[in-house]
């Protein structure tokens, strides 16, 4: 017999309604990582679903002290459902090396759970995610949040700010301050790897990599 398939969220969740950290009281947050990323897969609270190949859920332990947020699956991830397994996952993993952060202690994820993208001719273009679409998909982040209870949560980019802290920050001027979130978790931001990946600069790129570093290792200090 079938499997029953997972409850779908089908309300679309109202911009500024809800609290970050929190999930909508009508909600049922699923049990547990395994349960969110099935649900995952039937995802309708924004359009993103339709192109993308499948929703990709966060990953890591399930205690992790430390939460990374990027922006969003890419084409790679899009296509394996992992996050960060594409180029800017390979810088990602080169910093958490240097920082001494393992991976696998860490529970790594993306403000929007589908790849938003453009064809151009063969290939498929990143296209940034919009307000409304980080808003949507806040409820499956936060659904992490509730389940893993990090205790400290790096954003990586524009896109996971706006997502973790509810609000647009300059992350040159913000990075390195520890700022409360909901469920006692601190909050950091720091660049995204794919922002290094554009960087025509090699200096600017190489100073950018070793601040991606060092939050990293403040981070894992902070999480510890
Ligand atoms: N891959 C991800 O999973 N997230 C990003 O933000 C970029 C690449």
């Amino acid at each position: 017999m079938a499997a029953p398939s997972p409850k779908v969220p089908e309300r679309p969740v109202k911009a500024g309604r809800e609290r970050v950290g929190e999930v909508p009281p009508d909600q049922a947050v699923p049990p547990d990582l395994e349960t969110l990323a099935a649900s995952l897969q039937v995802c309708r609270r924004c359009d993103l679903w339709r192109d993308a190949t499948q929703g990709v859920a966060g990953e890591g332990s399930s205690r992790a002290a430390l939460m990374i947020v990027g922006e969003q699956p890419g084409d790679r991830e899009d296509r394996q459902g992992r996050p960060f397994v594409g180029p800017a996952g390979l810088l990602l993993d080169r910093a958490m090396a240097e920082a001494g952060v393992g991976r696998d202690r860490t529970f790594v994820t993306n403000a929007v759970k589908h790849f938003k993208h453009e064809p151009r001719g063969k290939r498929r273009l990143h296209k940034t995610p919009d307000r409304g679409e980080v808003q949507a998909c806040r409820w499956w982040l936060d659904a992490e949040r509730r389940l893993v209870k990090p205790r400290v949560i790096l954003a990586l980019g524009a896109t996971a700010v706006l997502a973790v802290f509810g609000k647009a920050a300059p992350i040159g001027k913000t990075r390195g301050q520890r700022q409360a979130l909901a469920g006692e978790a601190v909050g950091l931001v720091s660049w995204h790897p794919s922002f290094m990946l554009r960087m025509p600069d090699p200096d600017a790129k190489a100073r950018a990599y070793a601040e991606l570093v060092d939050d990293l290792r403040l981070a894992w200090k902070l999480a510890a």
